[in-house]
């Protein structure tokens, strides 16, 4: 029997907005503010995954699409295309996405925010696709510069800001360095979730202990330590895993197309939710990674629809919102 995966209903918690950029409106926002096109390369081979020799070089690219979005139209438009074109086309009733206004040099976090908020609320009028936003920290940058973002979220305060995240190169960032900014988010009340895909193992511990994290993005090491995997599992740590980004082997997955850690992951009993990281940047969209899976693992509508309800209880929102997703 086939699954129509297209119309499986997907809750997301993993997408980045400068990674959900489609090819063609990069072309046109470098035209809109006379930047010259990313490289000066068409945007189908900027995003050539295999010409990308590791994550720092996919981290760059992303960087430059980054700095097309310049005024809150983009981030309304960038915004509005995450949500429906690859969003509530795939299935997908409602998303976090992450922001990160460290991609946007020069731009005030209030025009991002005002954008992103604009693209949300017209995607909802005319999908029906429910979103909120978690600000990303670039692990790249300072301790201090991740503190002050802390305060322009608290400054800037409002429901569709549900959490903070950490992302970019982990060999870069290690976790720790974060934990004043962490530790403000917590005192805020805001939700913390960090990118733990490369390692080392130990980052997992930083990111439960110290930084007060109650999701993984990616987290696949879990399974290499039979103790934190108990630990976890006891915890009920959502883990947002991302099927296709992880497997550019170069980058941090296996690379063999077989998802062992995600097979490990769900074997445990751990809580695993499905995503697509930066989709058209890893030439995949929602539909394309649950049907991946499928084919890798022959997971079935039953498996794939228990990674929604996942995502729906691990997800930022109030019960009386997830209610409206179950
Ligand atoms: N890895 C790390 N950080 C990121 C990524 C990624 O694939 N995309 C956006 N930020
Ligand atoms: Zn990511």
């Amino acid at each position: 029997m086939s699954i129509p995966f297209a119309t499986l209903p997907k809750v997301s918690l993993h997408c980045h907005l400068t990674g959900s950029v489609l090819p063609g409106t990069v072309l046109e926002l470098a035209r809109k503010h006379g930047v010259p096109a990313p490289d000066g390369r068409g945007a189908h081979d900027l995003y050539d995954i295999d010409s990308h020799e590791d994550l720092d070089e996919f981290l760059r690219v992303y960087d430059l699409v980054g700095r097309v979005m310049r005024d809150a139209d983009d981030f309304r438009r960038t915004t509005y295309e995450s949500l429906t074109t690859l969003g509530a086309e795939h299935g997908v009733l409602y998303r976090e996405i992450f922001v990160s206004p460290p991609s946007h040099p020069g731009v005030a976090y209030r025009t991002i925010l005002d954008g992103v908020r604009a693209g949300m609320r017209e995607a909802k009028a005319d999908t029906g696709i429910d979103s909120r936003i978690i600000m990303a920290i670039n692990r790249e940058d300072t301790p201090a510069a991740a503190f002050d973002l802390v305060e322009q979220v608290i400054a800037h305060r409002c429901d569709e800001v549900v959490g903070i995240g950490l992302d970019y190169a982990e060999i870069h960032g290690p976790p720790g360095l974060f934990h004043e900014a962490f530790a403000r988010a917590g005192r805020a009340g805001l939700r913390r979730t960090a990118h733990s895909e490369s390692g080392p193992p130990g980052n997992l511990a930083i990111l439960l202990d110290v930084l007060g994290c109650t999701r993984v993005d990616h987290g696949y090491h879990v399974v290499d330590d039979p103790d934190m995997t108990a630990r976890c599992l006891d915890a009920g740590i959502v883990f947002t895993c991302t099927p296709v980004s992880s497997d550019i082997g170069r980058y941090s997955g296996s690379g063999n197309g077989k998802h062992e850690k995600i097979a490990a992951m769900v074997e445990a009993g751990l809580r695993v939710t499905i995503d697509s990281d930066d989709p058209p940047m890893f030439g995949t969209d929602p539909t394309n990674d649950f049907r991946i899976l499928h084919e890798a693992l022959g997971y079935d509508t039953e498996q794939l629809l228990a990674f929604t309800r996942t995502a729906v209880d691990g997800c930022w929102l109030d019960e009386s919102d997830k209610a409206a997703l179950r």
